[in-house]
Formats: structure tokens, C-alpha cells, sequence
């Protein structure tokens, strides 16, 4: 099968602290593939390394068949890779609509800007009906809406997810797995990073296990269930 994604023998520090060693994923175009792993474990520096906003210091990262190691942050989001952060950053004295162009920076054409805009706005009518409303004042779900609708603007062929679920109530994680799963039935291949075990499993195809930097597990989502390797990653 083709890959949108593929990372070899991937190793990163911060300074002398190793945080991830000997790191292989690869993510298969058209599904949810998952990242799952304890606090510390390594998850987002994964992610800075995608982004070129951290250099590993061993290992490959191919996007589409090409080498992408070593790119800058914006050749690499010019690629198609689009991250919504962890925490989402949203830009709090921006409104909605506000904070929705800023994810289509790099689109020249405000016709499709304003297409996006739609097809945002389609899936999230939360957001259109606040389209006016300084987005800090929006509701922690609802700004989870803003920054998933602001990933989307540049329309990526692959979308990284930090964490979308933390903080959230049980139902809002729902609601937004349900968006994360549109998204993808819509074209886009999304790499989820999580700590939600459950839900986060019932949503992707494939799995990785992160555990001290080591993928520890990895297999279809299904059998990912009932590892024993899952539960010792998380429950020591
Ligand atoms: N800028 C940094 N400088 C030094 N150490 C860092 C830096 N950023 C992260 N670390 C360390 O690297 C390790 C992995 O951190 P990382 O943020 O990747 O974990 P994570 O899996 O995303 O955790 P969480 O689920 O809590 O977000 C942690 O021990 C963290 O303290
Ligand atoms: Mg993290």
C-alpha cells in the first residue's frame, strides 16, 4: 500500500536527555493511525520532529515517497502537513472567522479561502453561528472547534492531532472523534496523538504504543484492545 508517512529509526534529544529512540511509524493514506502513550512519553517531541521543529539526530522522515528530514517548519506545512497543537492554541483576541483565516496563510486565492471557510463551517455550524465571537471567550470545546477548523483551512493531505481530547467532557470527546472521523472519510490521512486509550482505538485503524520513547506495541486498532502491552505502557 501506498504511504503518506513513514518515519525510520527515528532518535531525538533535548540536549543529552534521549526522549525518543529508534522511533518506526508509518502512516497509510485515507485512515486514522494513532499514537498512544503515558505524560512524558515522548509524544509531541515525535511531533516536532514531523514538523522540522526539532532535528533528530539519527533516522528519515518520508512524506509521500520524498525525503523530508531536515526541511524547514513551513516547506514541510507547504508540503501538506497541517498540526493542530497541543493545547489549543487558538488566537484568543481574534474572532472565529479570524482565527480561520490564519490557517490559510499560505492560500494566495480568496476564493478558496472562502470554499474552506464553508466546508468548515459545514462541519462545525458551531463556529458559524460564532463566526463573530472573540475566540477566547468561546467555550474549551468549542475553541477545540476553532483549532480543528483552523487546521483544516490549508487543506492538508495529512493532519496531526495533539491531543484533542484534553480537558474535554466525555461527550465533547465524542463529538469531536466523530469531526476527526469525517475528516478523514473525507480525504485526509490523520496521525491522532493521545492518551484517551478507548475512544482513540475506536476511531483509527492502526496503532502505535510510545512508551519512555520505544514503540513498546503496535497493530491493527482492533487487536490493540486486549494487549497486554498497551495496559503495561499505561499502568506500569
Ligand atoms: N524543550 C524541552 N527541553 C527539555 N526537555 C523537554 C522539552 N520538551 C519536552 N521535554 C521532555 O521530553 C520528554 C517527552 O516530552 P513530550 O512533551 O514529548 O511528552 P508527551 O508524550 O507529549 O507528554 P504529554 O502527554 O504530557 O503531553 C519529557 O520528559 C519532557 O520533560
Ligand atoms: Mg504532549
Amino acid at each position: 500500500m501506498r504511504q503518506a508517512l513513514t518515519v525510520n529509526h527515528i532518535s531525538a534529544a533535548y540536549g543529552k536527555a534521549d526522549v525518543l529512540s529508534d522511533v518506526n511509524i508509518t502512516i497509510e493514506p485515507g485512515r486514522i493511525t494513532c499514537l498512544l502513550g503515558a505524560n512524558g512519553a515522548g509524544k509531541s517531541t515525535l511531533i516536532k520532529v514531523l514538523l522540522g521543529l526539532l532535528k533528530p539526530h539519527t533516522g528519515e522522515i518520508f512524506f509521500e515517497g520524498e525525503n523530508i528530514t531536515g526541511l524547514q517548519p513551513h516547506e514541510i506545512i507547504g508540503r501538506g502537513i497541517a498540526c493542530i497543537p497541543e493545547g489549543r492554541r487558538i488566537f484568543p483576541k481574534m474572532t472565529v472567522e479570524e482565527n480561520l483565516y490564519m490557517g490559510a496563510y499560505q492560500e494566495p486565492s480568496n476564493e478558496k479561502i472562502r470554499e474552506k471557510m464553508l466546508e468548515v463551517y459545514t462541519l462545525f455550524p458551531r463556529l458559524q453561528e460564532r463566526r463573530a465571537q472573540l475566540a477566547g471567550t468561546m467555550s474549551g470545546g468549542e475553541q477545540a472547534m476553532v483549532s480543528i477548523g483552523r487546521g483544516l483551512m490549508h487543506s492538508p493531505q495529512l493532519l496531526i492531532i495533539d491531543e484533542p481530547s484534553l480537558g474535554l467532557s466525555p461527550a465533547l470527546v465524542s463529538d469531536n472523534f466523530r469531526i476527526i472521523r469525517r475528516i478523514c472519510e473525507a480525504g485526509t490521512s490523520v496521525f491522532l496523538v493521545e492518551q484517551n486509550v478507548r475512544q482513540t482505538l475506536a476511531i483509527s485503524s492502526y496503532g502505535y504504543v510510545l512508551s519512555q520513547g520505544r514503540i513498546v506495541a503496535h497493530g491493527e486498532a482492533r487487536a490493540l484492545r486486549d494487549d497486554v502491552a498497551v495496559k503495561e505502557a499505561y499502568f506500569g
